[in-house]
C-alpha cells in the first residue's frame, strides 16, 4: 500500500501535469525515495492509485535506469560506460572499483553498503572517466582516485 505521504506527494506532482498517467515517473521516484527501490507490489500499488496499467507502469520503470526495481544497497554507484569514458581509462577505473568493492556490475556489497552499476554517458565527457554515487557527479576519475571518493559514503 502506497503511504499517505506518498499519496501526498504525487498528488501535488499530479497538479503540474494536464494528464494523470504524465505523473508517472515522478511517481516512480517518489516511491523509491521513502523505499529506497520499487518493488512489483509497489508497481502494483502505483498502477492502480494512477489508473494506468501494470504492464505500462512496469516498462516505464524498467526502461528508465534510475529506478531500481530491485533491492540496492545504501549507495548505488553508476559507472560511465560509454565512448568517452571507456577512451580516457575506463577499463582501469572499472577494475579497480571492481577490487575495492568486491562485486562486479548488477552487485551489491555484502554489507549492502554499495551497488554497483553501468549508466550510459553523464554528459560530462571532457572530464570522462565519471560516475555518479547517490547523484554526486565524481569526474577525472583514476584508479588512484577510487579509495578517497568511496570513502565519502558510509
Ligand atoms: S562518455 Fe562518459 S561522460 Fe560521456
Amino acid at each position: 500500500m502506497l503511504t499517505a505521504e506518498e499519496i501526498g506527494e504525487i498528488e501535488h506532482e499530479a497538479k503540474n501535469y494536464p494528464v494523470r498517467s504524465a505523473v508517472t515517473i515522478d511517481a516512480l521516484q517518489i516511491v523509491q525515495r521513502h523505499r529506497g527501490w520499487v518493488s512489483d507490489e509497489a508497481i502494483q500499488d502505483l498502477a492502480n492509485h494512477l489508473g494506468v496499467s501494470k504492464a505500462d507502469l512496469d516498462s516505464v520503470a524498467s526502461f528508465y535506469n534510475l529506478i531500481y526495481r530491485h533491492r540496492v544497497g545504501r549507495h548505488v554507484i553508476h559507472l560511465c560506460d560509454s565512448v568517452s569514458c571507456w577512451v580516457m581509462g575506463y577499463r582501469q577505473v572499472r577494475e579497480e572499483l571492481e577490487k575495492q568493492l568486491g562485486i562486479d556490475f548488477g552487485g551489491t556489497t555484502a554489507d549492502s553498503r554499495f551497488t554497483f552499476l553501468p549508466v550510459v554517458c553523464l554528459g560530462c565527457c571532457d572530464h570522462a572517466p565519471a560516475m555518479l554515487i547517490d547523484g554526486d557527479l565524481h569526474t577525472d576519475l583514476s584508479p588512484g582516485s577510487i579509495a578517497n571518493t568511496l570513502e565519502r559514503y558510509l
